[in-house]
């Protein structure tokens, strides 16, 4: 291993991650066959195989997954160096990469420009994906840290709650129900909902309450994107379970409405999540203080 090269290294990442030689050539700008010439060199020096091809499918074999994970320490570790050394020269540089979940692309964004203002040289990656699949990223580890309003119990991790999330039942302007006072649950039961897809967190929320409550409720339509869900409600197709978080400025224009239902608004919180153990990089540090200084002024501001 020792006359494996740091660049055969991050060739190597680079394909395991993108699962393909041609796309990992396009990251690094280099040739093709120059990726194939420095997977077979690290290959050799290894004396075993790190990828198997099946059909068009590239796959890592099992001391390819190790490499993996060995390659990510090295590189996550360098990069926090070179952090580390920007810092003490009075800057921060470095890359950010944050997951989280569609709901949250409502107000992270907001935070992360103001972040970016502070501090000019920085670079991020935002990825945003649904609970499920955001919980397999974590998995994975493949981001500095996460922001989701139901940490997984079943893993180990470091969550600190910053913003309530609350889910309220959104109708159309022109519904029945719209300016009631205390619409009890059941009566939920004929609506047609607008679900967002499975794998959702709201979703899953949402299904425990009405689960508790053994109410079954008629899905009529599915979304993975709570603005197709806004628009659907407002085009009258069904009521549904939407974060405050997404519906400010259409609930302020009167399209929409909060529907007043007992067991509702469901009380959520988002956390900044971590897998417990994980060294965060000064730039991961640094952004989430932020996060936490920010959501302090938000709550205040609505609270008064
Ligand atoms: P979702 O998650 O965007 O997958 O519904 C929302 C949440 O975690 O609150």
């Amino acid at each position: 291993m020792i006359q494996a090269t740091l660049h055969q290294l991050r060739v190597f990442e680079t394909v395991a991650r993108h699962g393909s030689f041609t796309r990992a050539a396009e990251e690094l700008s280099i040739t093709q066959p120059t990726v194939s010439a420095q997977i077979k060199h690290l290959t050799q020096t290894i004396g075993l195989p790190l990828f198997e091809q099946i059909g068009k499918q590239l796959y890592l074999t099992e001391v390819g997954e190790e490499l993996l994970d060995t390659c990510q320490t090295i590189f996550g570790q360098l990069a926090n160096f070179e952090m580390m050394v920007a810092d003490l020269q009075g800057a921060k540089r470095g890359k950010l990469r944050l997951g989280v979940v569609t709901t949250a692309k409502y107000f992270v964004p907001r935070l992360l420009g103001s972040f970016c203002q502070q501090h000019p040289d920085i670079d991020v990656s935002l990825q945003v994906s649904n609970h499920q699949k955001l919980v397999q990223r974590m998995l994975k580890n493949q981001d500095d840290f996460y922001i989701l309003s139901h940490p997984p119990e079943d893993i180990d991790l470091v969550a600190t709650p910053f913003l309530d999330n609350p889910l309220v039942v959104v109708a159309n302007q022109d519904h029945p129900l719209a300016n009631q006072a205390q619409v009890p649950l059941k009566k939920l039961r004929g609506e047609a909902f607008i679900m967002r897809e499975p794998g959702s967190g709201t979703r899953r929320a949402v299904q425990q309450v009405f689960d508790r409550h053994k109410i079954i409720v008629n899905v009529r339509l599915e979304f993975s994107s709570n603005e197709a869900i806004k628009q659907s409600v407002m085009g009258g197709l069904g009521i549904s379970v939407l974060s405050l978080h997404c519906l400010r400025p259409d609930y302020q224009q009167g399209e929409l409405t909060i529907l007043n239902v007992k067991e509702f608004p469901i009380p959520c919180r988002w956390y900044i999540v971590h897998p417990s153990g994980k060294q965060l990089s000064v730039l991961a540090e640094a952004f989430l203080k932020h996060l936490l200084l920010e959501s302090q002024m938000i709550s205040l501001k609505q609270a008064s």
